[in-house]
């Protein structure tokens, strides 16, 4: 275990000389874990294989599965990986933002970073602390999220002190993160079209929107067949895994209240959407209830799910039951999400 700096940034003008501290932690090979719009990335300079390595260890993550590099402005990108036209595109629309893209790497970007792959995955993400980060390490960042390799992305600086604590230099807190899942991840096909491997705030529609075609690959919205390859190899592991049974019910309050009553035994949590709360709360008496959100606000859904996860996963729950979303807009990415969390458990009522 090693000593663990916290600081706090608030101001990003008033923090320079914080956020500098913790670019030359990131310059001399170190781990500092930072905020973006999206989760915590837990970062080193993806050019030092060593670095990198200290990642995977931090984590616990399985060598095979690739980072993403984070860069400072779109235009980096052309340093690190051959840059097709559709990159452009994708960077004029979205970027600075919450979505990542997969080219193929260039030989400065070690194989550790990307798991042996001949792509990398490229993000420039727009919280200004994580951009200041960048720009002043003059490196790339490998980042995956900030969590334990099984647990929920962390939204929180919290999140990250309670999995991170000891395992790297610094943790710059930077409140919240706004939107609360991980970014959205395109891979661009060599005759320009598009492959989703990770549905995130930028949906399908906005990238058809831009004028692609857009295939989303299977493990997105469903399971994949034994037999098929994962096209990102962190889509083969059991991500978002709380401890308790995760059952997602399709269906009416009325209907899921009826089904809970008849179903659940141990000890339960429910995650209902806002409109339902008194529902719930005064048919099912002795389950712990979480607000989801407005049925309609898929953004605050967004932003309050992996927290949820996690408070639900302390308080040792036999079975969480949660409402199964729909897959348009930015359901796709909290159906991809809780989908995993529930190990496809579904109800349809
Ligand atoms: O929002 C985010 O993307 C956050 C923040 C910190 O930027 N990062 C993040 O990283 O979610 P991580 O490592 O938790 O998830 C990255 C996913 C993994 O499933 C990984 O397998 C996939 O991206 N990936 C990375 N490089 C890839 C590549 N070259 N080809 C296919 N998939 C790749
Ligand atoms: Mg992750």
């Amino acid at each position: 275990m090693m000593d663990t700096r916290i600081i706090r940034v608030d101001d990003i003008k008033a923090s320079a000389s914080d956020i500098k501290y913790a670019a030359e932690i990131v310059k001399a090979g170190g781990l500092v874990a930072f905020p973006t719009e999206t989760v915590y990335g837990l970062g080193a300079d993806a050019t030092n294989p060593s670095a990198v390595k200290r990642i995977f260890e931090a984590k616990g993550r399985p060598q095979d599965n690739p980072l993403i590099i984070h860069i400072s402005t779109p235009k980096e990108a052309e340093k690190y990986t051959y840059t097709p036209e559709a990159y452009y595109r994708i960077a004029e629309a979205f970027m600075p933002g919450p979505i990542t893209v997969i080219m193929r790497s260039r030989d400065v970007i070690p194989h550790e970073t990307r798991a042996g792959l001949e792509t990398v995955a490229v993000r420039c993400p727009e919280n200004p602390v994580a951009r200041e980060l960048i720009r002043e390490a003059g490196v790339p960042i490998a980042a995956p999220s900030a969590n334990l390799s099984g647990s929920p992305s962390p939204t929180s600086a919290k999140h990250v002190i309670d999995d991170m604590m000891g395992r790297c230099e610094v943790i710059i807190d930077g409140g919240e993160c706004e939107f609360g899942l991980e970014s959205t991840i395109v891979k661009i096909e060599d005759d320009g079209t598009l492959t989703l491997l990770r549905p995130g705030k930028i949906t399908l529609g906005d990238l058809t929107a831009i004028g692609f075609d857009v295939a989303v690959a299977d493990a997105v919205l469903g399971k994949l067949a034994d037999d098929q390859v994962a096209l990102s190899p962190g889509m083969k592991y059991r991500h978002y895994a709380p401890k308790a049974s995760v059952i997602l019910l399709d269906g009416s309050a009325k209907k899921c209240i009826e089904y809970i009553k008849s179903a659940a035994e141990g000890k339960i949590a429910v995650i209902a959407y806002s409109e339902d709360l008194s529902d719930f709360e005064s048919a099912l008496s002795h389950v712990t209830l979480y607000d989801f959100g407005a049925r309609c606000d898929e953004l605050a859904q967004a932003h309050s799910l992996f927290n949820i996860l996690r408070i639900a996963d302390k308080e040792k729950f036999d079975t969480i039951f949660a409402p199964l979303p729909a897959t348009d807009g930015v359901g796709m990415a909290l159906y991809n999400r809780m989908i995993r969390a529930a190990a496809h458990k579904i109800v349809r009522l």
